[in-house]
């Protein structure tokens, strides 16, 4: 199974993606966290995404379509793969769309989480991560341990850059222009699956579920 997970910054797209990998036994493969590890290992990926991310910019597309068609070529893509965070633009989709038809492969749905703005704002803005581990919190509904040390690893529990206010504004914009009429584009191809991402994360999860065996 083929799945890209779509939807604006801070719909579910990351929590969502990891739970349905753990189910199907399929990779999920964010762009998101492939760049901040280059950005932390200061990689020459890492050193040109930087800036664009501090900003809430897309990182160009000729350098996220080499990453993925990688990515989308090693041994474990074989059975599957979710996509969480790409394609973020027509170029990127149509990049893919033309990998997956050289290796005689197809998306078969494209979830699409939808969210108010309001409240994709105040998950942001309430997210906190490790800077080591990466484990996810949120002040709303997982507080981090008071002394703000990773209760997985022990790593200090920080704020994604790009979750401060402006920069989540300048995320969401960026979405509307650039990422946002993708939607018609995989609606065109039959495949777009749209899911109300209110809900807790159980909820959400239970409803993918249904919707993917519906679909299968
Ligand atoms: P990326 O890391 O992909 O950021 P994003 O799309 O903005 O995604 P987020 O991680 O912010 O949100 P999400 O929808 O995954 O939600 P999550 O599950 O984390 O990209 C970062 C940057 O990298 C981009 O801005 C760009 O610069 C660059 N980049 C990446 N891919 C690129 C590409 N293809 N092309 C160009 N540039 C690219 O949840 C968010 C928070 O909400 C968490 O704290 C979570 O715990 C909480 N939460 C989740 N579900 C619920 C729920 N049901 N109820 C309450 N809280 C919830």
């Amino acid at each position: 199974m083929r799945l890209i997970m779509l939807g604006a910054p801070g719909t579910g797209k990351g929590t969502q993606g990891k739970l349905l990998s753990a189910r199907y036994g399929i990779p999920n493969i964010s762009t998101g966290d492939i760049l901040r590890s280059a950005v932390a290992q200061r990689s020459e990926l890492g050193i040109q995404a930087q800036s664009y991310m501090d900003r809430g910019e897309l990182v160009p597309d000729n350098l996220m379509i080499r990453l993925i068609k990688e990515r989308l070529q090693q041994a474990d893509c074989e059975g599957g793969f979710i996509l969480d965070g790409f394609p973020r633009t027509i170029e990127q989709a149509a990049a893919l769309d033309a990998e997956l038809q050289q290796q005689a492969k197809a998306i078969d749905w494209v979830l699409d989480l939808e969210l108010e703005t309001e409240k994709i704002v105040a998950r942001l803005t309430n997210r906190r991560v490790c800077s080591q581990c990466g484990q996810d919190y949120n002040l709303l509904t997982n507080p981090p341990p008071a002394d703000h040390r990773c209760a997985k690893c022990g790593g200090t529990v920080i704020q994604r850059s790009d979750d401060a206010p402006d920069t989540v504004r300048n995320r969401l914009k960026v979405y509307e222009e650039k990422t946002k009429p993708l939607k018609n584009y995989f609606q065109q191809q039959a495949k777009l699956l749209v899911v109300d991402a209110e809900g807790t994360v159980e909820q959400i999860q239970a409803k993918l579920r249904a919707i993917i065996e519906e679909n299968r």
